[in-house]
């Protein structure tokens, strides 16, 4: 028999404390105007101490099951996407499973930066298509503002914090659902962005260090590859795609995306705006959010893609 991953519902948490880029302004030397124009971040949300990432993972799983109505005694698998996870071990994702009440089942963390939530679709995927669990939580949740260094106006204005999950079931191969996944790394480009140290649930340790313009240059180039790649492994053309949901890192390299797909603006959901760089856990802030206000429908395929850390970068292509 076999099967495909089929999304059954969708869910996320925020922290409560908004922080404007204008707040940001008097703690470094930046400005609304320079923060919005280079990245189109008008404001993010910072956790405050209690707001774990195990603590936001698991808000925002409860969100996506009972949008599913799926029993957490259900669920199989749960991955969990985070460069952020509370302890070195265990695995954020076990406290999310005790969190949930979870009896039965398996659970562990994914590190593949930016690009998390990417990797832990696909190996959810491949976890359900080979028969190994039926019924998958997928997770992308960050607290990248305990590794920001906060004097560096350079890269603590680009961050935020938050959760996004889905759950994903087995369904019959010839209906909709994961239609791909194509992931990909670089380690020769490892030193382009990485944390200097360790950052857990308390004092950093590390800090986020980043050269913005090689990041730009390569994920403007590798995106589009990434693209190319999802659309031709399916046959499919620009056309074909109602939805790009891309890693919410910077308006420009999402814009450039919505236009080489030949997207109206309308049909590619933006989120930065508001939450700023949220890591693994922006797309799927960003895909449940057009879930919840009934932007992406049944029938519709959607195209996620992101790049991040590492370097890694992939695609995702989802028919509802
Ligand atoms: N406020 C005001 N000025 C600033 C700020 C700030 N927050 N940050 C940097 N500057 C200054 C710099 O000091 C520099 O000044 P100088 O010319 O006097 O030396 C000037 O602005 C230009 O700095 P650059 O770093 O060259 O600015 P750039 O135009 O490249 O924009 C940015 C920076 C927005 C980070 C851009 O490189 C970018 O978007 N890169 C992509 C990286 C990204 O999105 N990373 C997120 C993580 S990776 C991912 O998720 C894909």
């Amino acid at each position: 028999m076999s099967f495909r991953s089929t999304f059954l519902g969708a869910g996320t948490y925020l922290p409560q404390r908004v922080v404007s880029n204008d707040e940001l302004a008097r703690r470094v030397d930046t400005s609304d105007a320079w923060i919005r124009e280079r990245t189109g971040i008008g404001q993010r949300y910072l956790a405050a101490p209690h707001e774990t990432c195990a603590v936001m993972a698991a808000a925002a799983a409860r969100a996506a099951l009972s949008s599913a109505g799926v029993d957490a005694n259900e669920v199989d698998a749960v991955l969990l996407a985070t460069s952020t996870p509370d302890q070195a071990f265990p695995a954020t994702a076990v406290r999310v499973q005790a969190a949930l009440g979870m009896t039965g089942g398996f659970a562990f963390d994914l590190s593949a930066a930016c690009s998390g939530f990417i990797y832990a679709l696909s190996v959810t995927d491949a976890l359900i298509r080979s028969g190994q669990a039926r019924t998958v939580l997928v997770i992308g949740a960050e607290v990248f503002s305990r590794l920001l260094d906060w004097q560096d106006r350079a890269t603590c204005v680009l961050f935020g914090d938050g959760a996004g999950a889905v759950v994903m079931r087995a369904g019959p191969a010839d209906g909709p659902g994961l239609l791909s996944t194509h992931l990909h790394s670089e380690g020769s480009t490892g030193d382009l962005l990485y944390v200097d140290g360790w950052a857990g649930r308390d004092e950093a340790t590390g800090h986020l260090r980043m050269n913005g313009r090689e990041i730009f240059r390569h994920a403007v180039s590798k995106l589009a590859g990434a693209v190319d790649e999802a659309l031709a492994a399916n046959g499919l053309a620009y056309a074909d795609v109602d939805w790009l949901v891309p890693h919410q890192a910077n308006k420009r390299i999402i814009d450039g995306m919505g236009r080489k797909l030949g997207l109206p603006p309308e049909r590619v959901v933006v989120t930065v705006d508001r939450h700023a760089n949220t890591s693994a856990a922006s797309i799927p802030l960003a895909f449940a959010e057009a879930i919840g206000d009934g932007r992406i429908r049944p029938g519709d395929l959607v195209l996620m893609e992101a790049l991040g850390g590492g370097l890694t970068w992939g695609s995702a292509l989802l028919r509802l």
